[in-house]
């Protein structure tokens, strides 16, 4: 109840400036995003990448209205992945895109905008030896992101996307995209989404969680298995024994500042761990969508204004 209120004032300009004025949010917001800078982004991939850690970068941005600043948002990925690459990471290193923040929500003209802007952050990930995977967000994207996908892959074929498991159509989605060179990273979903497209019960989410991860480990491509769920990540483990997926043949991932024990933990007995490093200064949807998750989080940023 609290979590769908919380998605629902996520998208209110009133909320959002109700929350991003209070002096302390920002203390609370860092335990979630790297910082605002290219700067600070890179000092926490090589934070990470020192700890025997992947990573995938996010410039913080969604929905812009407005083509500057979609071809704004693709310079800074250029900007970043050309730090990247000094780093010399390779496939460790990610960047992940929302197709809203370059172009996508600009009207008829947006698929074309968001492919272009997108095509030139895939060309700086492919010079720097990186990969890209498009995020996926609201239901009412997913054809336009799953067609953005296919042209991409034409000609950067080691291009990923994110399935979210609480939409009823990704079992199918799931299918189609479990062939050889395929990349998809498997999320329950963070979006408030009505019951006519989406699973709204927490348990009916995680078993469809389980049968797209099925689909995903008994196909031919590359499972991204994104959730910090124990049961999942235990249920991974049983399907990669089952199909007989080497380590190398599948990785977890999780959000930056959460479940840090477990990511090292995981990596430590030999996984890939890939974290996923938001950074920017447009961090207020990302940040109201983490504290949805979980009442904890929203108990911490009380605590935090008042003091303690
Ligand atoms: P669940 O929410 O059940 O959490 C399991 C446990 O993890 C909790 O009990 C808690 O211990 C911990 N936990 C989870 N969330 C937490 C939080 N916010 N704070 C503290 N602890 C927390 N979604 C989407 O719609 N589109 C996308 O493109 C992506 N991309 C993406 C990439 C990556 C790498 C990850 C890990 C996640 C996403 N997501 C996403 C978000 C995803 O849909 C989902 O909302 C979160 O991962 C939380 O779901 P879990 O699977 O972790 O399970």
């Amino acid at each position: 109840m609290l979590g769908s209120l919380l998605l629902a004032g996520s998208r209110m300009p009133l909320v959002r400036r109700a929350v991003s004025g209070v002096p302390l949010t920002r203390k609370v917001v860092d335990r979630f995003v790297a910082g605002e800078s290219t700067r600070e982004a890179v000092e926490a991939v090589h934070r990470l990448a020192d700890a025997g850690l992947a990573v995938t970068v996010d410039h913080l941005g969604e929905e812009t209205r407005d083509a500057e600043a979609a071809a704004k948002t693709a310079e800074a990925y250029v900007t970043l992945l050309g730090a990247l690459r000094e780093l010399e990471l390779g496939d460790r290193a990610e960047v992940s895109v929302k197709l809203s923040a370059v172009g996508q929500a600009l009207g008829a003209d947006g698929d074309k905008i968001s492919l272009d802007n997108a095509r030139r952050i895939a060309e700086a990930a492919r010079a720097a030896g990186a990969t890209m995977t498009l995020d996926m967000e609201d239901h009412t994207t997913v054809d336009s992101t799953l067609g953005t996908l296919r042209a991409l892959r034409e000609d950067f074929p080691s291009t990923g996307v994110a399935l979210q498991a609480y939409l009823f159509r990704t079992e199918g989605d799931c299918r189609d995209l479990s062939h050889a060179g395929s990349r998809v990273r498997l999320v329950k979903g963070a979006y408030a989404e009505p019951a006519s497209v989406a699973h709204q019960g927490k348990a009916d989410v995680d078993r469809a969680y389980v049968r797209c991860l099925r689909l995903l480990m008994g196909g031919e491509g590359y499972p991204m298995v994104a959730t910090h769920d124990d049961r999942l990540i235990a249920i991974t483990e049983t399907l990669a024994d089952r199909f007989e997926r080497p380590r190398g043949g599948y990785e977890y991932q999780m959000l930056y500042g959460i479940r840090t024990d477990k990511q090292q933990a995981l990596a430590g007995a030999g996984h890939t761990v890939r974290v996923y490093i938001p950074y920017g200064d447009d961090w207020y949807g990302y940040f109201m969508r983490r504290l949805a998750e979980r009442p904890a989080n929203i108990a911490f940023f009380l605590r935090a204004l008042g003091g303690k």
